[in-house]
């Protein structure tokens, strides 16, 4: 949905340890491709642990409007009954995501080799997202896309009647852009060929494996070569969905920060292509442990134990970036309290993202008296030592619900509090993050406008 009404300030105080379990919601990006396949696919796919945040219930009514017949039926208990590949109706109204770059992408992918018309829009900050990394993969199987200026939202895309397959590199490390050209090459007769320089979460190419797709993954000297066979039937399948890394590395960081404090996350994926964040805080000094190492929904993940630790500053691996893309502003709080500085290289894709990070970052955490460096694709942090930032400060969101979370945190362990202009967009990932942080012991209080 466009917009979450007026604005709610959040205050977040200096608090006392942090204690107990926090059992973060399912994960995001795994959610969303749950419904897109299970919608995709002919019959009925069972989903557990579904991340019922606005972004992902926007997929669901996006997948509605297509035809699908998408059904809670239970707590994170969703049923999905699909079309089948080629099957999807044209919707007769405007698609709606919301905040989500991450739906409207993948959606757009998916419908781009349909003969159907769609028009997609957003929130401002998803109206402000460029699009032409996804309308220009999709010219090539032969859709049309009429946008505003740059290639923003809301925009129509014409779908391909007589789509052909494509052999796309990614120009820049994206997940979202791989799976579009993915779920388009679904309805392309032959084989749709998608390379990556760099690995990104690789989410798509399980679950389309998952629901029968004939799909290869071949590392080579150009990178990671995916190659799919189009228009497969689609097995409906029964997907259980574990628990958002990026959303937990929030309390994670939070325990890392806040004196004397000892905590319990457990069921976290560990998935390679996105467990970034956990190597770096470990390479920082951390205190986790990861206990009960498993395998859930065919992902791995393990039960994490995090205390308080005194970090140090590091250079992050800019090769790194693209597994933990997502936690660079929840880092560059945790860099604040560190001693030295973090650095961090080969980050411009955060100036597209639910805001630009960088510069968000940045400014807020200038203003709770921390030190930054920037340029177009560098962060870095001057670590102001444990308990040693400022607070004090009410800092801006710009509708992107990872700064709104990073700044709470940082007013967990400042010397004053930390308020940030509105804490609506948390729903987008993350509904259950107030309730969650005030049982292991954070102060959070909505402020009255
Ligand atoms: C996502 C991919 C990443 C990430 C986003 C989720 C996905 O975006 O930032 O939160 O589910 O494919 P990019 O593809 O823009 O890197």
């Amino acid at each position: 949905m466009s917009g979450h009404g007026d604005p709610i300030p959040m205050t977040s105080r200096p608090c006392g340890p942090l204690s107990g379990t926090a059992e973060v919601p399912g994960d995001k990006s795994i959610s969303h491709r749950a419904l897109i396949l299970g919608a995709m696919a002919v019959g009925e796919t069972h989903i557990t642990g579904l991340l019922e945040g606005q972004d992902v219930l926007d997929t669901a009514t996006a997948m509605r409007a297509f035809g699908a017949d998408v059904q809670q039926v239970g707590p994170g208990e969703w049923r999905v009954n699909g079309v089948g590949v080629g099957g999807f109706g044209e919707p007769d109204q405007v698609i709606d995501f919301g905040n989500s770059g991450t739906g409207a992408r993948l959606v757009m992918g998916c419908m781009a080799s349909s003969p159907i018309t769609v028009t997609f829009t957003g929130d401002a900050s998803l109206r402000s997202r460029p699009m032409a990394r996804i309308t220009d993969p999709m010219a090539l199987f032969g859709a049309q896309a009429f946008g505003r200026t740059g290639g923003r939202l809301p925009m129509t895309i014409v779908g391909a009647a007589n789509p052909i397959p494509v052999r796309y590199t990614v120009p820049m490390p994206s997940a979202q852009v791989k799976s579009a050209v993915l779920l388009a090459g679904l309805n392309a007769p032959g084989q749709t060929v998608v390379i990556e320089k760099e690995a990104t979460r690789d989410h798509t190419e399980r679950m389309l494996a998952g629901f029968g797709a004939d799909i290869s993954v071949e590392v080579t000297d150009e990178g990671r070569v995916i190659t799919l066979t189009g228009q497969p039937e689609l097995k409906p399948q029964r997907v259980a969905v574990p628990r958002d890394p990026s959303s937990a590395a929030f309390p994670v960081c939070a325990a890392l920060i806040v004196e004397g404090s000892d905590i319990m996350v457990p069921g976290v994926s560990q998935n390679t292509t996105r467990n970034g964040i956990y190597t770096t805080l470990v390479e920082m000094g951390a205190d986790i442990t990861f206990e009960n190492e498993r395998e859930e929904g065919g992902e791995p993940v393990a039960d994490l134990r995090v205390k308080y630790s005194a970090l140090k500053g590091i250079e992050v691996p800019p090769e790194r970036a693209a597994s933990m893309i997502d936690e660079y502003p929840v880092l560059s709080v945790v860099a604040s309290f560190a001693t030295g500085k973090t650095v961090m290289r080969g980050v411009k894709e955060l100036r597209v993202k639910e805001s630009d990070r960088i510069d968000a970052m940045a400014r807020g955490l200038e203003a709770c008296g921390v030190t930054i460096e920037e340029d177009q694709d560098t962060l870095i942090v001057h670590g102001q030592g444990p308990g040693g930032v400022t607070g004090g400060a009410t800092c801006a969101t710009h509708l992107d619900h990872r700064i709104a979370m990073s700044f709470l945190l940082l007013g967990m362990a400042a010397k004053t509090p930390v308020s940030i202009d509105d804490c609506g967009p948390v729903a987008t990932s993350f509904p259950v993050f107030e309730p969650l942080m005030g049982a292991l012991g954070a102060n959070l209080t909505r402020e009255k406008q």
